[in-house]
């Protein structure tokens, strides 16, 4: 089945009303009936399912072993995102395990889908979560821990949707068979319109964190309060809104953003008591990175003192720079016939992984050039394209 028909099957799962887009977190309704519809694609191939200790799900040709080819992407969105963003790495890899099998190949070496838990951290916060457990990248007591917006921890979230959190850390066992990984995902920035490519393979994901702020001052009355009398968190906050788009601007290839606020308790005539912000800091470098917001932090911090506010700061994820395996990537640059090859801004669990097994990215033609958003979008040749590119892929390094 082409990947433009596996995409078409779960278009109407997770649909945002409210935001535009797709709502799609991990353990939520349309996660597990995207989870559903996975297995049940899996089990139609003859693919062997399994869902590991940390909730990734794998579907296998042929036995487990270790050595696998190991593709596949994510099936969680952000808050209102698009529909190729995690998807179309997962349905890629079911088309191209099916043209596979279609021209009669038989790989030497097991083929595995995966599919990785909450890479987007749209639910608790910390991208890539499944990818970071299982390669001991997170703590399994921190990830246990971790709350989504409405207080439920991943450990309780996981409980329900069947999965024991008690085993929860890093797995050997399903690493040890990772011979190599490859994800395919939409190109999240428009170089390869721009190059008039449908098909390119990566080279390097930013250096990445987050880091949420809580600001406290005072609640009270927005209209008998004098100004001269306020401790209004909302200030320093937005204080750490402009210091972001400026301290980002200054740095070369920075990108500094906040994209989520909350006043607490939040009401119109009502100086909240609280503000949460998050910032999300990517840099070309290490060394940069952690210089950056601590620029940007001390601005903030500057601005809550001024306001008689306090803050704090807590540090939700890191991960350093990543260049991919560069004789993997040479090796799928000749192979496609010399696609180009093409930095990131974004993070990938192909990222997470190549810390320990050779890991490369393919990336399909998005022309709008916009992601995280519902206008993100590739077209169906494209799509076609590049699952054809993931099967030559995929036939090249089992054989
Ligand atoms: C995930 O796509 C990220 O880069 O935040
Ligand atoms: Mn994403
Ligand atoms: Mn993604």
């Amino acid at each position: 089945m082409s990947a433009v028909s596996l995409l078409g099957e779960i278009t109407e799962v997770g649909r945002d009303g409210r935001r535009g887009g797709y709502s799609r977190h991990v353990f939520d309704r349309a996660e597990g009936e995207l989870r559903t519809w996975f297995a049940e694609q899996a089990r139609r191939r003859g693919l062997d399912v399994e869902t590991d200790r940390n909730g990734n799900m794998w579907a296998w040709w042929g036995t487990p072993d270790a050595g696998a080819v190991v593709t596949g992407s994510h099936l969680d969105s952000v808050p209102g995102g698009g529909a190729f963003d995690g998807p179309l790495g997962v349905v890629s890899a079911l088309d191209a395990v099916d043209s596979l099998r279609t021209q009669g190949f038989q790989p030497r070496r097991p083929i595995a889908v995966v599919v990785f838990a909450e890479e987007e951290g749209g639910r608790f916060g910390v991208p890539c979560l499944g990818s970071r457990l299982l390669t001991g990248q997170l703590d399994a007591d921190k990830a246990r821990a971790l709350r989504d917006p409405d207080g439920v921890t991943f450990a309780e979230a996981a409980a329900r949707a069947g999965i024991d959190h008690e085993r929860f850390g890093r797995d050997d066992e399903s690493l040890s068979r990772i011979g190599t990984f490859v994800e395919l995902h939409v190109e999240q920035g428009q170089g390869m319109f721009a190059l008039d490519a449908p098909v390119a393979v990566g080279s390097t994901v930013l250096a990445h964190g987050r880091w949420r702020f809580t600001f406290t001052g005072q609640g009270n009355h927005a209209g008998t309060t004098l100004m001269a009398d306020r401790r209004d968190p909302m200030l320093p906050a937005a204080s750490l809104v402009t210091a972001a788009r400026r301290i980002g601007s200054k740095i070369e290839g920075a990108r500094a953003t906040v994209g989520r606020l909350v006043p607490r308790p939040g009401g119109t005539n009502v100086i909240p008591t609280a503000v949460d912000v998050w910032l999300d800091a990517r840099v070309g470098s290490n060394e940069c990175l952690l210089p950056m917001v601590g620029e940007i932090a001390g601005i903030a911090e500057a601005a809550a003192a001024r306001e008689g506010c306090a803050v704090r700061i807590a540090k939700e994820s890191y991960g350093g720079e990543v260049s991919f395996d560069g004789s993997l990537r040479e090796e799928l640059v000749s192979l496609l016939g010399g696609v180009p090859v093409l930095p990131t801004g974004a993070g990938h669990d192909a990222a997470i992984l190549s810390t320990h097994v050779p890991a490369a990215m393919l990336y399909v033609r998005n022309p709008t050039g916009v992601s995280h958003s519902p206008e993100e979008f590739a077209e169906d040749d494209d799509v076609l394209r590049g699952a054809e590119a993931l099967a030559r892929v995929l036939e090249h390094l089992s054989t």
